[in-house]
């Protein structure tokens, strides 16, 4: 649905209240995509923080080469770039921290509970309002920057074919419309909090807790779909490195890395 909620890089700064995060905004109407963009901004050099916002995309990117749909005025189309130093290794995790701000940036601003479907969709009545791209740059083992895409359905009532039956929007499921730069600033300072955390261990042992709370897995049945062989469990949780604990039928529990897998409920998509 199109609605009057503009965007633009002086509203978004002013909703903005961070120390970092989102303190320099580069605004497009329209875009190919604000990952690509913002990969330019860091070979350029832009700082730790810069956010890149776009009205539309018209190449957006979702994971595993997908294709992300991202129509005009009804969607939060953002990547952040940042540049922690720290391990290449660790930094895959910074998908889960940007779920979690995301999480709490939404509910914040909009009072909706989403939940999170390992490693980084988030889900709303069981469909997918919300998924996360995480592309890196590194230099001889030492990250040059990272760039976290996230894309967060927020007004449309119809969705293509071949993603109607797993995705929905804020408004679809709340019939509410909050204005998108209240909702991005939201995420912002949930960032901020949330990432000063997992930087003083560089894994998620400070993050453990909250992240399984909102987890839509957690103790469900789920099928982990693995390029070696499909599989299934009991999703216990997650670890310190960020990988989901599965418990097998013999109990025996094993760890599921992200990457290549990719889980789905027994039933269904969650
Ligand atoms: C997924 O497949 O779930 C990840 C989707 C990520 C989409 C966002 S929209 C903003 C940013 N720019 C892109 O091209 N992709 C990400």
């Amino acid at each position: 649905m199109k609605s009057s909620d503009m965007l633009s890089r002086e509203g978004i700064l002013n909703a903005v209240n961070t120390t970092w995060a989102g303190r320099e905004v580069t605004y497009f109407d329209l875009t190919d995509s604000t990952n690509t963009q913002a990969r330019i901004l860091a070979e350029q050099g832009a700082p730790h923080g810069t956010l890149v916002v776009a009205d539309q995309q018209d190449g957006g990117k979702g994971r595993r080469g997908r294709s992300w749909v991202s129509p005009a005025g009804e969607g939060i189309w953002m990547t952040i770039l940042l540049r922690p130093e720290m391990n290449p290794i660790n930094a895959s995790m910074l998908t889960l921290v940007m779920a979690l701000a995301a999480e709490k940036g939404i509910r914040e601003t909009t009072g909706q509970k989403s939940l999170i479907k390992w490693p980084n969709d988030l889900v709303l009545n069981k469909k997918k309002i919300c998924g996360i791209l995480t592309e890196m740059s590194t230099d001889q083992m030492e990250i040059k920057y990272v760039l976290i895409g996230i894309g967060i359905n927020v007004s449309q009532t119809e969705f293509p074919d071949e993603i109607k039956e797993t995705a929905t929007s804020l408004y679809k499921e709340s019939g509410e419309l909050i204005p998108r730069s209240k909702i991005i600033a939201g995420i912002m300072a949930a960032l901020e909090e949330y990432y000063e955390i997992f930087m003083k261990t560089e894994d998620m042992s400070g993050l453990i807790e909250v992240y399984n709370e909102r987890l839509v897995n957690l103790g469900n049945e789920v099928c982990i779909l693995d390029p070696k062989g499909e599989f299934r469990g009991i999703s216990t949780g997650i670890n310190e490195a960020g990988g989901l604990m599965v418990r097998l039928e013999d109990g025996s529990e094993t760890e599921v890395i992200s990457g290549e897998v990719s889980v789905r409920g027994v039933y269904g998509y969650v």
